[in-house]
């Protein structure tokens, strides 16, 4: 992909990962990019660097601007191997004055790169700012966004803001401006990126939004570490971020079920019609046919959780079991919740779902219905009862 200026010497100079279809266990269907930045000041400044396979095509991008040995600095916002995977390789071409980056950020080089000791690291307090020329650049430390060490980088005179991974979505494009693709394609690649990946620390995303505004920053382009660069939706993606991160959800419940001979199916059905039958918005999702992270992206903006699964040797479906655990490392909050299941014998399922939901804090609106076999017509009125019931808890 060819280099693009956005702005007064400001380049692109990543890589498209068209190919991209698995980001620990997030499917990203749509691939992605590994965005890098390059400024040409007096000091020539390179922003982090791409994923280790993409090092030929990235330093063709760069060399059709500047020979990367000319590059004073490099800055590692982040040390995660999707954006440092090339910096080995990069040091060794560039032989940088500095390799700047936050104080944490300096461990965590150090535990990835072994032959770091050597490197002539920088590290720079949060709020530190570098002149470099005809331009300033700021740091802020972002912990936990994505990682402890994680900061971005803010080129002050061009209000252009480096955001590393906040704001990114995994989206491999032609185009590298947030115009040049689908609207709404964009938006919910942006919401399936940030359910799957930022919503643990969703306190966080608040502060930073806080403290950009108390900084009274302005931005012109937001340059992301993934996907497209925001320059004509910069208000959508920053009020979105800003929804999404105070849990604002909507009365809509999600019915997620597995199913081993169509018992549970059943139940998921009337549950959901149960709801409908209520006015809720209500979508049903089997994690037969449903990857965990899309399953995640329609947990954002929803108030009720609902789980199906029938016992399986004392236990619930694999499946189930993946979700649940996905689900309580992201953190959802405010949510209300129930379960149902068929079962043979034991019919342990309904409880260790509803275990499951106590442990992450969702509110249990009943004890759940669970149906020996098959369910005959009286079950499903249960389960459309179940239905109504959270339905009615969305109410309150
Ligand atoms: Fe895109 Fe946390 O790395």
């Amino acid at each position: 992909m060819t280099p693009i200026e956005i702005k007064n010497k400001i380049f692109w100079v990543g890589a498209v990962d068209w190919n991209l279809r698995d980001f620990h266990g997030y499917s990203t269907e749509k691939g992605s990019s590994y965005n890098s930045y390059l400024v040409l000041d007096e000091k020539t400044v390179l922003f982090d660097t791409v994923k280790k396979p993409f090092l030929a095509t990235y330093l063709a991008n760069i060399r059709q601007i500047i020979d990367p040995s000319k590059i004073d600095y490099l800055v590692v916002n982040h040390a995660e191997m999707d954006h440092s995977g090339c910096l080995p390789e990069m040091v060794k071409i560039v032989k940088p004055e500095k390799i700047i980056c936050s104080r944490m950020g300096e461990g965590a080089i150090k535990a990835h790169f072994h032959e770091s000791d050597s490197w002539p690291i920088d590290v720079v307090d949060d709020g530190a700012e570098l002149n470099l020329g005809k331009r300033r650049l700021r740091f802020y430390e972002v912990k936990m966004l994505h990682w402890p060490e994680s900061m971005i980088s803010y080129l002050v005179d061009d209000s252009v803001l480096v955001s590393n991974d906040i704001f990114g979505q995994h989206f491999a494009s032609s185009g590298r401006y947030d115009e040049d693709v689908d609207f709404a394609e964009l938006m919910h690649q942006a919401v399936k990126y940030y359910a799957n990946i930022v919503l643990p620390y969703s306190p966080l995303v608040q502060k930073l939004i806080a403290r950009v505004g108390e900084l009274g920053l302005k931005f012109d382009v937001i340059a992301p570490s993934h996907g497209l660069i925001w320059r004509n939706h910069i208000g959508d993606i920053v009020s979105a971020y800003d929804r999404w991160s105070k849990n604002v959800a909507k009365r809509k419940a999600l019915v997620i079920y597995d199913t081993m001979w169509h018992s549970t199916e059943k139940m998921a059905n009337a549950v959901a019609d149960g709801l409908i039958s209520e006015g809720v918005e209500v979508i049903v999702m089997s994690l037969g046919v449903s990857h965990r992270s899309d399953i995640m992206t329609e947990v954002i903006d929803s108030r009720a959780l609902i789980f199906g699964s029938p016992t399986l040797n004392n236990g619930i479906l694999p499946r189930i079991a993946d979700f649940l655990t996905y689900l309580k490392g992201l953190r959802p909050q405010d949510k209300i919740g129930a379960a149902f299941g068929s079962y043979g014998w034991g019919g342990e399922a309904v409880k260790i779902i509803n275990e499951y939901l106590e442990s992450m804090k969702i509110k249990l609106v009943d004890d759940g219905v669970k149906v020996k076999f098959v369910p005959r017509e009286d079950d499903l009125k249960k389960c459309f009862e179940l239905g109504v019931k959270v339905a009615k808890a969305l109410k309150d």
